[in-house]
Order: structure tokens, then C-alpha cells, then sequence
């Protein structure tokens, strides 16, 4: 089976076929992303009218590279309902919502953050392979050495909008076993890369420049520390950073900066390594752990929660997708519509309502 997904819910279009083999595998065929970020770039953040109009302006386009000029075939359209920006969500729907139409084929509405969720089992891409009579043994080889998350999973959602663990016992079904309680974790990132001077987004600028920097150099706080808590806060992380810039001589040297966004990045790194602990502590069932959303793009993150992981409960796997499936795309949609084509049931396009604060 074949799906068509479409992803347009902030700032980057984005389309892709994803196909489920026979042998319970999902193969990735073609995965487009025409991001607006350097549009964004230039005023420091999205701007919504502007994203929606860029997303009409690329959708047609990225369709057809998608598509490989309508010449790669599909059997259902998938594309994301909600959460998001209401007008950029309608682009991507109206287009999906045609393509059933007038094709006929099954419709999968899907939640982004089960699209993030799902990217967890996507394979790394040198595995999807278009013509399985082209794969080598060694290709053939590496394929069957890819696994898939075992369930029941503990999911680390974080990205611009959303810090979430999530324990999943069987596809489909989740369980919120905490959240955030004021800003995501990308969005720390995103507000403290501007008390900076960084530009947007701020995640891989502070990343980047954290490189270089002593993460020992200022203590900042955890927020709700509680042996037991699983729950996020970063404004705390964000004030007492602004709270610091304050306090040191203006203009900030490269070297502070630098040590700030190492010292930032480290304490975001070990919350979120605290908590996941944690949540593995109290739910043993789990077999295994995923980090997945645009922040699990952050190297020092990817490998300071892994190396955690092997240390304290080293029978747990660890996953965490290839960097292209971390921030937005429309393959980790197309990802779990085939989770719903197999566990669940399509939806009648007319069906569908975009709901810009969908919960998961
Ligand atoms: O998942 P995503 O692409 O969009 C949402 O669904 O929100 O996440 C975007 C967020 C931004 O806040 C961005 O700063 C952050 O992911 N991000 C990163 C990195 N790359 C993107 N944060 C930390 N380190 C990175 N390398
Ligand atoms: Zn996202």
C-alpha cells in the first residue's frame, strides 16, 4: 500500500509517498520539503498570512515532485489535521481533500503530533529503496538489521509547539503522561537564541554555537525537579537566562554567548534526560524509548539521552529519526496513516475539520 501525505502546518511544505512492504516494513519513496525559513529568517519568527500563502504558492509544485510528475501511484491521501496554523493547515487540506475527490481513494487525517511520533519508525533512508530489484545484498542486508520500535514505547515529543511524554501501549492508543506547562522545548531554544541576537529558528543556531562553549560555565535551573515528576517548564530556564544576559556587560562577548548556549543546551539535554528516566522508572513495561520532533534534531541531545538509556537500563532501545524526519515533513505523516490503515479505519473527507489546537 502507497500513501500520498501532505504536511502544511507551519512553515514548511511538504509532501511524500510512503509505502508499506509486504514484509510489515515501511519504505520511504520520495519525501519533499520546500522550507520558508529564510523568508522567516528575516523577521525573526513565522508570520502566519505569509506562511499560508507561501504554502498555496509551493503546494502544486512539491506535488509533483512528489508525485514524480504523477508518475509514481498511490492507493490513499493522508494529510495533517491539526495542531497548527489554521490558514496553513487549510492549504494542505483543500489539496488533500481534491486529491480524494477525484480519485476516489481512501482519506487519512492525521494528527502532526502522531506524524512526529511515527517518524520513530521510519528507516534510516539509505534503507528505502524504489525499485526492490535494484537492492544489493548488502542493501538487502542492512534493510533486515532495521527495526522497529517495540512497543509499549515511552515517546519524547519536542518540538516548536509541543514537550510531551507519551507512553504508547499498542498503535494507536496513547497515553499523556506529562507535558508542558508553559513553553516547548523548541520554543526555549527559539526565545533564548533572540536574547542571543541568534536568528530564527534558534535551534540550530544555539546548537551551533554551543559547540564551542564550557556547558559548565552558568548553573541554570531545572524546573519541577521532583524525583517523580513528568512534567516540562522552560519559561524558568528562559527567564533566568534573560535574567543572566542582564546581568554581564554589554555588548555580550562571542565567548559568553557561547557559553550560555552551552550551558542552555546542557540543562534542556538533562531535563529532558531526567524526566524520560524517570517515566522509564515508573511505567517498566517499556521495551522501548523514542526521541522524536524538531528539537531531537539536536546532536547533543540525540547523544546524551541515548548514552543515559544504555547506562541506566541498557535492555531499553533507543530510536531517534534520521535528521530529516525530526523537524517537519510529510513522510512521518504518510508513516501513520499506513498505522492507520492497518489498525484503524480512513475518514470520509467531508469528514474532516482542521482543528489548529488538535491534542494528541
Ligand atoms: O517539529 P518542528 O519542526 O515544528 C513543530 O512542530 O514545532 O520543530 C521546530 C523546532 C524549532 O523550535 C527549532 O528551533 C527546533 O525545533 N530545532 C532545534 C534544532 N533544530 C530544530 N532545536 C534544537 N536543536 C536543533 N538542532
Ligand atoms: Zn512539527
Amino acid at each position: 500500500m502507497r500513501i500520498l501525505a501532505i504536511e502544511t502546518s507551519c512553515d514548511e511544505t511538504a509532501a511524500a509517498i510512503v509505502e508499506a512492504t509486504d514484509d510489515g516494513r515501511l519504505n520511504v519513496l520520495t519525501n519533499i520539503v520546500a522550507s520558508q525559513l529564510k523568508t522567516h529568517a528575516k523577521t525573526g519568527g513565522v508570520i502566519p498570512d505569509i506562511a499560508a500563502r507561501m504554502h498555496a504558492e509551493a503546494l502544486t509544485h512539491v506535488l509533483n515532485q512528489a508525485t514524480e510528475n504523477k508518475k509514481l501511484d498511490f492507493d490513499a491521501v493522508a494529510v495533517t489535521s491539526g495542531p497548527g496554523l489554521i490558514g496553513c493547515l487549510l492549504i494542505g487540506q483543500s489539496a488533500a481533500k481534491t486529491i480524494a475527490q477525484v480519485t476516489g481513494k481512501p482519506f487519512y487525517p492525521i494528527n502532526h503530533l502522531e506524524g512526529h511520533l511515527y517518524s520513530a519508525w521510519l528507516p534510516p533512508s539509505e534503507f528505502s529503496i524504489i525499485n526492490s530489484q535494484l537492492r544489493s545484498l548488502s542493501e538487502e542486508r542492512a534493510l533486515a538489521t532495521f527495526s522497529m520500535p517495540e512497543l509499549p514505547a515511552l515517546v519524547v515529543i519536542v518540538s516548536g509547539g509541543h514537550t510531551e511524554l507519551v507512553l504508547m501501549e499498542k498503535h494507536l492508543r496513547y497515553k499523556l503522561l506529562g507535558a508542558t506547562r508553559d513553553d516547548a522545548a523548541g520554543e526555549a531554544f527559539d526565545k533564548v537564541a533572540r536574547l542571543l541576537g541568534l536568528p530564527y529558528p534558534g535551534g540550530p543556531a544555539i546548537s551551533h554555537l554551543a559547540e564551542k562553549g564550557n556547558a559548565d560555565a552558568y548553573r541554570l535551573p531545572i524546573s519541577l525537579p521532583e524525583k517523580d515528576s513528568l512534567e516540562f517548564s522552560f519559561s524558568g530556564l528562559k527567564a533566568a537566562v534573560s535574567h543572566l544576559v542582564g546581568r554581564l556587560p554589554q555588548p555580550l562577548t562571542r565567548q559568553i554567548k557561547t557559553d550560555i548556549a552551552a550551558s542552555f543546551q546542557k540543562t534542556v539535554t538533562d531535563t529532558i534526560v531526567r524526566k524520560a528516566l524517570s517515566a522509564i522508572d515508573q511505567y517498566p513495561e517499556i521495551k522501548s524509548v523514542c526521541l522524536v520532533g524538531g528539537v531531537a534534531a539536536n546532536e547533543y541531545l540525540r547523544v546524551h539521552l541515548e548514552l543515559a538509556i544504555n547506562m541506566k537500563h541498557p535492555e531499553t532501545k533507543f530510536f531517534v529519526p534520521e535528521l530529516k524526519y525530526c523537524t517537519d515533513n510529510a513522510a512521518m505523516i504518510g508513516a501513520a496513516a499506513v498505522f492507520h490503515a492497518l489498525y484503524g479505519k480512513s475518514t470520509p473527507w467531508q469528514e474532516l475539520v482542521a482543528d489548529p489546537n488538535l491534542s494528541l
